[in-house]
This record gives structure tokens, C-alpha cells and sequence, in this order.
């Protein structure tokens, strides 16, 4: 799409939630094919707005916070600056002011395909402008160049256990990805502050190159007998060559993984992965650092080992009742599930209060290629059932499915059935929102996160309360 072309699109979709953002997107719109300096534009302009913002408003009060909050793992609590995405209870996440469909109809696609290409929601989330697909292009070829991945990553990779976690293996090798980072460097160089961006930036396009090959050789080794992940391929577009190594072909897979690796990326600031590379990084951790530090958060069960847990519980399902299975049953299952003390995986969320339009997304491609998938049918009756006992037990504050309870039917489907795999696809696409706003993140000068902590007893005394 031309960036006229582009711009034309963008104004079909202004409405009041997004007409600031577009605002500044057009007001900026670009037409280098070059990211870096695109960024380099952008960021002096953004500095002082921000520097003039915190000038004007700087002592004024946001919000309160209550006990129960402090208690409640900080829900609602607003304490974070995060620019590329932002979540609201009832629509769900708006990709710098665009949401899912806006992005799938404006994004560039690959050549016969639908789906838009992660290439170019990076370029989105890192300069709230939609690329054109030359600049898309650019970015391809970018991630191509920089793939390779250092002996010593994969010596480890080769040599660790069968039995060790896909994520703890990705967590691992991104860490020891960091003998490669260029902000690592030049910080011990001695370099200004107002040049960290730079050096971030170069860290995440090279982390965001070589993750898929890192999951590649993981996915290889663990269940292709350790074959080759073979060769990237400059001509192709990041998911072609991701599936590639993985060694599907089908293009519809590939169509998948884009569709997949963009409504991934980023869910706004306060989830745990996203606010843990923030944490993480705000000492100055390089981007490896702080993106490994994300994946260990990313791979507990109730962020993103979810999309796990919700086929381990529907394998149980399917040995346990048979195939086709009456909705009274079902009902039995879900509530045998809660009175053991465990969660229905897939439903419920910290912030969104409806289907996660992520979940609607994928059923959508479902209803597409694969509408009569016995799983995908198993999946949508539950769909039906779950909200309904999650209300009548009367606990969740959210019983919709949010993005989990659907991802892993998807890529059963074109055989790829090794369920603890997932949450690795999972943190590939998670780099995209969390480095793109690392980069902001060190060009805006964010300092060190440091919250305040209290004891009980402290708190106690704090409002009054009598101790004991
Ligand atoms: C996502 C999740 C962690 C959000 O947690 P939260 O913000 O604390 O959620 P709520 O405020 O609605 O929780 C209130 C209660 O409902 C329970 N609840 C929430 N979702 C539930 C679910 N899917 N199944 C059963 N119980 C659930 C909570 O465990 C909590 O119980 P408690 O009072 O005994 O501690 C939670 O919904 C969950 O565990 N879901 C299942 C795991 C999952 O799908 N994770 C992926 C999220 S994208």
C-alpha cells in the first residue's frame, strides 16, 4: 500500500478513542524504509511533548489507591507509562490506537495471502504509523540479515536434556544471547545516555531475528530428532521462514503464524511479561536481559502456559468423556474442574471484561479453514457453557475466554501437537510489543522502577487500623 494509500485507510477508521493517536500518526507519517531512522525522527518530537506534559501536569492527581488494591496484585492501579498498546475492559487491546481488525484490513500481507505480516505491526507499535509495504519489505530483509545465531547458543541448545521445558531452553539460550548485545557494550564503552536507544534498538531488531531460530532448533530438537532448521531465506517474510524451520509447508500454517505472531505481540504494560522486561530493563539490563527475564513470567500457568494448560485440560477432557459429548456433561466437567480448587484454563482475565477480541480472531479463522475440526467444534460448546458456571459459581469477574482457549486447537489442527511447545510461539511474538517499547522506553529517559513496599503491620498503621 502507498503511504497515501495508507493515510486514505487510516482516516476511514478515526473515531473518538483513536483519533489522537492516528493524529500523531499522520502528523509523522514517513516515508524512509528505514526504521531507525523513522525513530530518529520521532523521538526529539516526543521527548518534548512529554517534557512540556510533565511541565504542566506534573503534580496532578491521577487516582487513589485503596488497601484492597495493594492487596489485589495492584489492579487498577495506574503506575505505568507504556506507548504502543493500550487495553480497555470491553473492547479489548488497540495497538497504538488500532484494534485487531483495523490492523488485519490495513496492515501489508504477504504476497496471495490475508493475514497481516508481524513485520509491519512492529513498524506500527514502534512509530504509530502504518508502514507501506516497501517499508514491511525493508524489515524482512533486516530480520533475515541479522538471523544467525552464535555457536556457543547452539552448543547449549544442543546439549540440553530432553525433559527441560521448551520455555526454560528459550528462556535460557536468549539469555546467553546477550554476548551479542550492542548496549551491553557500548554502556561499558561509556556511552551517553542519549544515545541508549540506538544501541536497544540494534539489540531488539537482532533478538527479534534470531528468536525464531532459537525456537526452530528447540522445536528441531526436541521432537524432529535434532535435524537441521535449515537455511533463512532472504526473499521471504519472517513467518515464512519461521515455519519454514519449524519444517511445516503448508501455507495455510504460515497464513496461521502471521495471523498468530501479530495478535501476540503486546497487551499493554501491566501484564506480567510486558511489565517484566520493563522492570527489568529500567536497570539498564540489556534487551536479551530483560526479554529472558519476560519469557520465565510469560511461562507461568496463568499468563502464557495458558494456551498449554487449556489442550492438556482438553486432552483430559476428551479421554475422560469420548468424543462427541452432550452439553450436560460438559456442565459436570467444568464444575468437577472448580470443586477440585483449579482454574477452567482459557476463561477469565485481569483487565478484559468481554471475549477477548484475540479468542474472536482466532475463531474467525477457524470458521474459515478448518469450521467442522472436531476440536475447534469442542472448543465453541464450550464457549457456550463455561461463561455460564464461571457466573453461577459467581467468582471470575471475567468468564469470557480470553486469547488461550483457542490458540492451541489452531495448530493442532495442521499437526503440530506438542502442546508444551506452545508458550515458545508465544514469546516469539511477544518481542515484538515489549522491544518496540523498550526503545522507547530508554529514548524517553524512563528511570529506574522502584515502587514503594509496606509490611502489614505498616499499612496497619498507616490508616489507623488497630494491629491484631
Ligand atoms: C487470568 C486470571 C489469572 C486473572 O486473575 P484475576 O484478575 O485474579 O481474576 P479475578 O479477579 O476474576 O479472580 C477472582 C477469583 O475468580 C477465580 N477465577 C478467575 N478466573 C477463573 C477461571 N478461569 N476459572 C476458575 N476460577 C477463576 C480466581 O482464581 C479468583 O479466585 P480466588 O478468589 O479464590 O482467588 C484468571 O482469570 C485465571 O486464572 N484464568 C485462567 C488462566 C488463564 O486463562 N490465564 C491466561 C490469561 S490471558
Amino acid at each position: 500500500m502507498s503511504l497515501l494509500g495508507a493515510s486514505r485507510t487510516a482516516a476511514r477508521f478515526v473515531n473518538s478513542k483513536n483519533a489522537a493517536c492516528l493524529l500523531i500518526a499522520s502528523r509523522n507519517a514517513s516515508s524512509s524504509t528505514n526504521l531507525k531512522d523513522v525513530l530518529a525522527d520521532l523521538i526529539p518530537k516526543e521527548q518534548t511533548r512529554i517534557k512540556n506534559f510533565k511541565q504542566q501536569y506534573g503534580k496532578t492527581s491521577i487516582g487513589q489507591i485503596t488497601i484492597d488494591m495493594v492487596y489485589g496484585g495492584m489492579r487498577g492501579m495506574k503506575g505505568l507509562v507504556y506507548e504502543t498498546s493500550v487495553l480497555d475492559p470491553d473492547e479489548g487491546i488497540r495497538f497504538r490506537g488500532y484494534s485487531i481488525p483495523e490492523c488485519q484490513q490495513m496492515l501489508p500481507k504477504a504476497p496471495s495471502g490475508e493475514e497481516p505480516l508481524p513485520e509491519g505491526l512492529f513498524w506500527l507499535l514502534a512509530t504509530g504509523q502504518i508502514p507501506t509495504q516497501e517499508q514491511v519489505s525493508w524489515v524482512s530483509k533486516e530480520w533475515a540479515k541479522r538471523a544467525a545465531l552464535p555457536s556457543h547458543v547452539v552448543t547449549m541448545l544442543d546439549n540440553f536434556p530432553n525433559n527441560l521445558h521448551p520455555m526454560s531452553q528459550f528462556s535460557a539460550a536468549i539469555t546467553a544471547l546477550n554476548s551479542e548485545s550492542s548496549f551491553a557494550r557500548a554502556y561499558a564503552e561509556g556511552v551517553n545516555k542519549a544515545k541508549y536507544w540506538e544501541f536497544i534498538y540494534e539489540d531488539s531488531m537482532d533478538l527479534i531475528a534470531k528468536l525464531p531460530c532459537v525456537a526452530a532448533k528447540i522445536y528441531r530438537n526436541l521432537y524432529r530428532e535434532g535435524s537441521s532448521i535449515g537455511a533463512i531465506d532472504s526473499n521471504l517474510d519472517w513467518s515464512y521462514n519461521f515455519t519454514n524451520m519449524l519444517g511445516y509447508t503448508e501455507p495455510q500454517f504460515t497464513e496461521l503464524m502471521r495471523m498468530y505472531l501479530t495478535i501476540h505481540s503486546d497487551h499493554e504494560g501491566g501484564n506480567v511479561s510486558a511489565h517484566t522486561s520493563h522492570l527489568v530493563g529500567s536497570a539498564l539490563s540489556d534487551p536479551y536481559l530483560s526479554f529472558s527475564a519476560a519469557m520465565n513470567g510469560l511461562a507461568g500457568p496463568l499468563h502464557g502456559l495458558a494456551n498449554q494448560e487449556v489442550l492438556v485440560w482438553l486432552t483430559h477432557l476428551q479421554k475422560e468423556l469420548g468424543g462427541e459429548v452432550s452439553d450436560e456433561k460438559l456442565r459436570d466437567y467444568i464444575w468437577n474442574t472448580l470443586k477440585s480448587g483449579r482454574v477452567v484454563p482459557g476463561y477469565g482475565h485481569a483487565v478484559l471484561r468481554k471475549t477477548d477480541p484475540r479468542y474472536t480472531c482466532q475463531r474467525e479463522f477457524a470458521l474459515k479453514h478448518l469450521p467442522n475440526d472436531p476440536m475447534f467444534k469442542l472448543v465453541s460448546q464450550l464457549y457456550k457453557i463455561v461463561p455460564d458456571v464461571l457466573l453461577e459459581q459467581g467468582k471470575a469477574k471475567n468468564p469470557w475466554p480470553n486469547v488461550d482457549a483457542h490458540s492451541g486447537v489452531l495448530l493442532q489442527y495442521y499437526g503440530m501437537t506438542e502442546m508444551n511447545y506452545y508458550t515458545v510461539l508465544f514469546g516469539v511474538s511477544r518481542a515484538l510489543g515489549v522491544l518496540s517499547q523498550m526503545i522507547w522506553s530508554r529514548a524517553l529517559g524512563f528511570p529506574l522502577e522502584r515502587p514503594k513496599s509496606m509490611s502489614t503491620e505498616g499499612l496497619m498503621t498507616l490508616v489507623g487500623a488497630k494491629s491484631g
